[in-house]
């Protein structure tokens, strides 16, 4: 089987490859722009192992090319972060909707099996009392850039579907953990603040909850749906981890043999999502699909582990993406 993998030198991309040359009979080419958070020390150990093509989703004659010789393309590659999509959400426009366009076109072209990754952020947020979760059928309602272009090439993938027939499927997953996950995301900052002693950053009141899965259980999914999912059909992706922010945070001090106490609350982020929470029995009862890390304590011990011990992975990002944030903050200091 002939596989395209999109942003497989980004967080889950690469998670994605080190699970599927591990799993799978696969002939691996990946297609990223190693933009800041492309590493290709991500891959290590599996370098020669796979194709790796550098090159951009938004490059329609590369990826034409590329798609032609496929069996199955899956699609991660993205701009992923909610604060940068509010300090600029042009990037986020040009790879998330235009390269996804690029993508599909070639798909109807060329006939490959296309997987569309997605986010349960294009649901919005729920209250923190409401008893439902996210389903299938929830109307969208993306609060940030980041959110409105994945919801807008979800649409693109659907339409394609509809009007061309391309034999796609969608999911849409909650907030992922685990390793090689870049510093400027919640989990790996707080981790590697503690490690460079600095403090951990809580915004606002710290009370909005995230559904936490690890990335393996994501990536398991994806691999289903791959296999043995409808053609057309969304499948929500989520493992039951509900936990605000705050409770994430003294875990993590906790786990790492600090004060509970020893952090600090900052401006909170503009037009933040309350709460986010999936539920995933369309993709259990019809895949049979159940996650393998049920206890967040454990999976999140192993992080931290992961960080300890791969200090030269993020090191070279860490000042970087620190200053990033204090840029922001001076820009809008409210
Ligand atoms: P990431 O930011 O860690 O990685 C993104 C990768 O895409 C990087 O390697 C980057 O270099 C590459 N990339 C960016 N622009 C590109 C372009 N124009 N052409 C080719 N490659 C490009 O992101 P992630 O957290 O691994 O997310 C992967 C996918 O999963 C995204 O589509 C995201 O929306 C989705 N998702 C993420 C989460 C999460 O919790 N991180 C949850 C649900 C869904
Ligand atoms: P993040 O990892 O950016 O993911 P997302 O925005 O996709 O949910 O943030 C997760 C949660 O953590 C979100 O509610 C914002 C919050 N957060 C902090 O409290 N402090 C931080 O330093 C960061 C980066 C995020």
């Amino acid at each position: 089987m002939r596989v395209l993998i999109t942003g497989g030198a980004g967080f889950i991309g690469s998670n994605f490859i080190h699970y599927t040359l591990k799993h799978r009979d696969a002939d691996v080419t990946v297609l990223d722009a190693m933009t800041y958070a492309g590493n290709r020390a991500s891959l290590s150990g599996v370098e020669d192992q796979i194709n790796f093509v550098e090159g951009s989703v938004t490059d329609a004659e590369l990826v034409d090319k590329l798609v032609k010789e496929m069996d199955v393309v899956v699609h991660f590659a993205a701009e992923s972060h909610n604060d940068n999509s509010l300090l600029g959400p042009k990037p986020f426009i040009d790879t998330n909707i235009s390269g996804t366009f690029n993508l599909l076109e070639a798909v109807r072209a060329h006939g490959a099996r296309f997987h569309h990754v997605s986010t349960d952020e294009v649901y919005g947020d729920l209250a923190l009392d409401d008893p439902a979760k996210f389903t299938e059928h929830t109307p969208y309602a993306p609060s940030s850039p980041y959110s409105a272009s994945k919801a807008a090439s979800d649409h693109l993938v659907r339409a394609w579907v509809r009007s061309f027939g391309i034999p796609a499927t969608l999911s849409n997953c909650s907030n992922n953990y685990g390793p090689r996950q870049h510093v400027e995301k919640f989990i790996p900052r707080q981790i590697t603040n503690i490690l460079t002693g600095q403090t951990c950053k809580l915004y606002g009141d710290g009370l909005n909850v995230r559904d936490w899965i690890h990335v393996d259980d994501h990536n398991d999914a994806v691999w289903a749906i791959i296999d043995k999912g409808r053609i057309g059909e969304t499948y929500l992706i989520g493992a039951d981890g509900e936990v605000n922010n705050h409770d994430v945070l003294q875990l993590i001090l906790e786990l790492m043999g600090k004060d509970k106490d020893d952090y600090e609350h900052v401006t909170d982020r503009a037009g933040h999502d309350r709460r986010y929470a999936i539920d995933a029995s369309k993709l259990e009862s019809e895949l049979g699909w159940k996650p393998k890390y049920t206890t967040f304590r454990e999976g999140l011990a192993q992080t931290i582990d992961w960080y300890r011990d791969n200090e030269d992975w993020w090191k070279p990002m860490k000042d970087e993406t620190e200053a990033k944030y204090a840029y922001q903050k001076r820009i809008d200091p409210k």
